[in-house]
């Protein structure tokens, strides 16, 4: 067993818990390592939270910029949702930490990393397929997942150990979230058919709560990147959390999501990530009137591939450069204007436009100026028809002979 390990360390309850569980059952120093994905509002306090707690070291890296740039916008180029749904705002942070924490690792001379997930959901599979896959030589260790306490014998332990316990009564829920997303578990959510309680949401609004009037935004793409909203250039992390403003206020955004967890178990998951389902919207319109049907279909395929292998936490893999390397090049005239109108919980896509649209008014208009060739459809469908027309002749007919 190595002597030094670095913990992914998030100031809750589990990662608290195993500072003094790492020192405690395998004597090793433990240098907390948090992360700052637009996640928390407060790292100074998280860091001398983990030092009161035994780390020997303590660091917070702002990573929002390599997030957005190196994972959510690729993500959204791709359309990437799980299982239709989900924007995988917590799937796309999990390779990042990995590999700082990799990097960390490095720095400290530390021969082992740690996390604080359970073994019962995904996170644990991104964390260790990730680290394994940028750095086979290290040990990992996921305290949460090997100490069999439940969750009433943590807060034991805690409270015997003097560890401040941050979940109370009032606040029932696990969290996690960052820029792209908030997800929210446990409590009467847990049942079905229990609808989401308004106070699991911070970010999208209670209908009651919305504007009476619909709110019309315009979100500008280059190849596929936003960069402007309301005609206002802004740099990607900006105009996320704009557009995750002007959205949550209309009460956007809230998911309610049976999922597929990569451990064999269904949940139910609860999300709310108005400027994510916002900004796949309008890039999906953009992408109907710029990329062709075949382009689009293929699409589609790859968009569902890449969701995949983003939730199983396959991030650092061949099949994921490839998949990238696809939807780049598919962007390259993804470019243009997309209008939508947010109202009482929905955003409707109202309005498109693009210098390198596909849509020709005179190939579609029934109107005057009509360009499209008539005459040419009938040939056309005579040699279109034709397999249909010979199956039936040669074989149909004789299946309703039988
Ligand atoms: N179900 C989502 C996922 O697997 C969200 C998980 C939230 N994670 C957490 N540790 N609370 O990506």
């Amino acid at each position: 067993m190595p002597d030094k390990v670095v913990l992914a360390y998030s100031g809750g309850l589990d990662t608290s818990v195993a500072i003094r569980w790492l020192k405690e059952k395998h004597n090793l120093d433990v240098v907390a390592f948090s992360v700052d994905v637009g996640n928390e509002p407060d790292f100074p306090k998280i860091r001398e939270k983990a030092l009161k707690l035994g780390a020997v070291r303590a660091v917070v890296q702002d990573a929002r910029q390599a997030f957005i740039d190196e994972f959510v916008v690729p993500a959204l180029k791709a359309n990437a949702l799980y299982q239709g749904k989900y924007p995988l705002a917590t799937a796309l942070a999990r390779p990042l930490m990995a590999r700082l924490l990799v990097e960390i690792a490095r720095a400290e001379g530390a021969g082992a990393v740690a996390h604080g997930c359970t073994g019962k959901g995904n996170d644990q599979v991104r964390f260790d397929v990730s680290v394994g896959a940028l750095a086979p030589e290290l040990t990992i260790l996921a305290p949460a997942r090997d100490w069999g306490m439940t969750r009433d014998e943590t807060i034991a332990y805690a409270q015997r150990n003097n560890i401040p316990i941050p979940i109370t009564s009032a606040s029932p829920y696990s969290i996690d979230q960052n820029l792209w997303g908030r997800s929210i578990e446990c409590g009467v959510m847990e049942d079905p058919w229990t609808e989401p309680p308004d106070d699991a949401f911070i970010w999208a609004a209670p209908a009651a709560k919305t504007p009476d009037e619909p709110e019309y935004i315009e979100v500008e793409f280059e190849k596929g990147v936003p960069t402007a909203v309301n005609g206002k250039k802004m740099a990607a992390i900006d105009l996320i959390e704009k557009v995750n403003e002007l959205a949550g206020k209309h009460g956007v955004g809230k998911i309610d999501h049976i999922e597929d967890r990569v451990t064999g178990i269904k949940s139910r998951e609860i999300y709310e990530a108005p400027a994510a389902v916002t900004l796949i919207q309008a890039h999906q319109a953009l992408e109907s009137m710029t990329l062709s049907r075949e382009q689009l279909r293929l699409k589609q395929i790859i968009s569902s591939e890449y969701a995949d292998l983003i939730y199983d936490g396959r991030w650092f893999t061949s099949y994921r450069d490839d998949l990238a390397a696809y939807v780049d090049s598919s962007q390259r005239f993804v470019t243009g204007t997309v209008r939508l109108k947010l109202f009482k919980g929905s955003s409707a896509v109202v309005g498109r436009k693009s210098p390198y649209s596909l849509y020709r008014h005179d190939l579609a208009t029934y109107d005057r100026g009509d360009v499209f060739d008539r005459s040419a459809a009938v040939g056309f469908i005579k040699l279109f028809g034709l397999p249909a027309r010979t199956q039936t002749q040669v074989q149909r007919k004789k299946d309703k002979e039988k």
